[in-house]
Formats: structure tokens, C-alpha cells, sequence
């Protein structure tokens, strides 16, 4: 049996395969998709880049100019241009704070942000915030004092948003902390540490910004 039907003309000749006519048909819409100007198609040069935007954007300090697809994540530019890993991709869908990243010193989730948005912003990531000595930041040590981790796969966007936390001035009561850390889940449940760490970091944060700006 024939599995390749054969097309017929008006008057009753064979005319062209089904694959022939599909290849003919598919030919033909690319040139008409290109004006009528196949070969110059054809002959350019792929552009990699082809469709990509322009964004211009400091990470951590270090300035970088990205050719990116507009529908690219921030997360996904860090963790998979950048080579910057620590910010995780738990739901890649905003529910769980693994991502957390901060946007002109403010917490975002960065599977939901756009890349290209944040052209001619400072992105900091939680390779970004010890000291150029290599001192820990007072948060990062705090969570290492009180054990606030387990696996530590939420352990990054636990520390970006908590000090987020306190930055924005929601770390004066244990009810507020939790209610400002409530968008990062823990799955291995170390929120009991999570919160002494905070509560105790809090303090010296406020004391070190306070005496950056005396
Ligand atoms: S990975 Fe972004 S909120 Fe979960
Ligand atoms: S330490 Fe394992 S998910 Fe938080």
C-alpha cells in the first residue's frame, strides 16, 4: 500500500506527492514571508542575537551590557549568563522566595522579574554583600550563629529578604518579622532560627547604617 497519497490534477493527471506539495507550499510562504527577496534571506548571516534587547545593568557592583530576550527572567540571566547561582529557582512562579533578589536595594522575586527591566538598575545578589575583605554580612553570620538553615536551598533569599526586612524597617517585633519574611518558605521549617538570626542581626544592621550616615 501506497502510505504517500498522490495529489491529482483538475484533469485526472497525477500532479505532485503529498510530500512534494508540502515542501513546494512551505518554500513558498518563506519567500513570501521575506518580500520576495529569498536569497538575500538565505544568505545572511544567523543573527544570535536576533529579537534580544539592549540592557544595561550592574550586578553586584561590576557593570555589564547584556544582549537579552525580552522575555528572559532576572533569575534565569544571573543563574544561567551571569554564572551567579546563589539566587535559587524553587517555584519559578513567585510563591516561595528562594529567588529573592534586591533591585535598587529592593526585594524582589527574581523569577518574576523581567531582565530587560531592570536596564540602568543596581541588582545585588547574595554573592554581592560580604565585604570586600571577605567579613561575612552581619545577617549571613547571624544565620551561621543561630543555625538557621538545614539544607540551605532557601538559605539566599531567606538573607536577601531579611535584610530587606530590616532595611524597610520591619524587624522591631518577632509578630512583624514573621508577617515580612512570610513570602519565603522553609521547607526543612528552620523558622525558629530564621527569626532569632533576624532579631539579633537587626540591631547591628541599624547600627552600622547609622553610623555610615553620621
Ligand atoms: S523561585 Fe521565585 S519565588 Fe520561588
Ligand atoms: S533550609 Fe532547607 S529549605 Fe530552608
Amino acid at each position: 500500500m501506497n502510505d504517500t497519497p498522490t495529489l491529482r490534477a483538475a484533469g485526472g493527471q497525477p500532479a505532485l506527492s503529498r510530500r512534494t506539495f508540502m515542501m513546494t507550499t512551505a518554500a513558498s510562504a518563506g519567500v513570501a514571508a521575506a518580500g520576495g527577496s529569498a536569497a538575500a534571506t538565505l544568505d545572511a548571516p544567523a543573527n544570535p542575537h536576533a529579537g534580544s534587547q539592549a540592557t544595561r545593568v550592574t550586578v553586584n557592583g561590576k557593570p555589564y551590557e547584556l544582549a537579552l530576550e525580552p522575555r528572559a527572567s532576572l533569575l534565569d540571566v544571573l543563574r544561567e549568563q551571569l554564572g551567579l547561582t546563589g539566587a535559587k529557582k524553587g517555584c519559578d512562579h513567585g510563591q516561595c522566595g528562594a529567588c529573592t533578589v534586591h533591585v535598587d536595594g529592593r526585594r524582589v522575586a527574581s523569577c518574576l522579574t523581567l531582565a530587560v527591566k531592570t536596564d540602568g538598575c543596581a541588582v545585588t545578589t547574595i554573592e554581592g554583600i560580604e565585604s570586600p575583605d571577605g567579613t561575612l554580612h552581619p545577617m549571613q553570620q547571624s544565620f551561621i550563629d543561630h543555625d538557621a538553615l538545614q539544607c540551605g536551598y532557601c538559605t539566599p533569599g531567606q538573607v536577601m529578604a531579611a535584610i530587606a526586612c530590616v532595611r524597610e524597617g520591619h524587624a522591631t517585633s518577632d509578630a512583624q518579622i514573621r508577617e515580612y519574611m512570610s513570602g519565603n518558605i522553609c521547607r526543612c521549617g528552620a523558622y525558629a532560627g530564621i527569626l532569632e538570626a533576624i532579631r539579633e542581626a537587626a540591631p547591628q544592621m541599624l547600627r552600622s547604617q547609622g553610623a555610615r550616615h553620621a
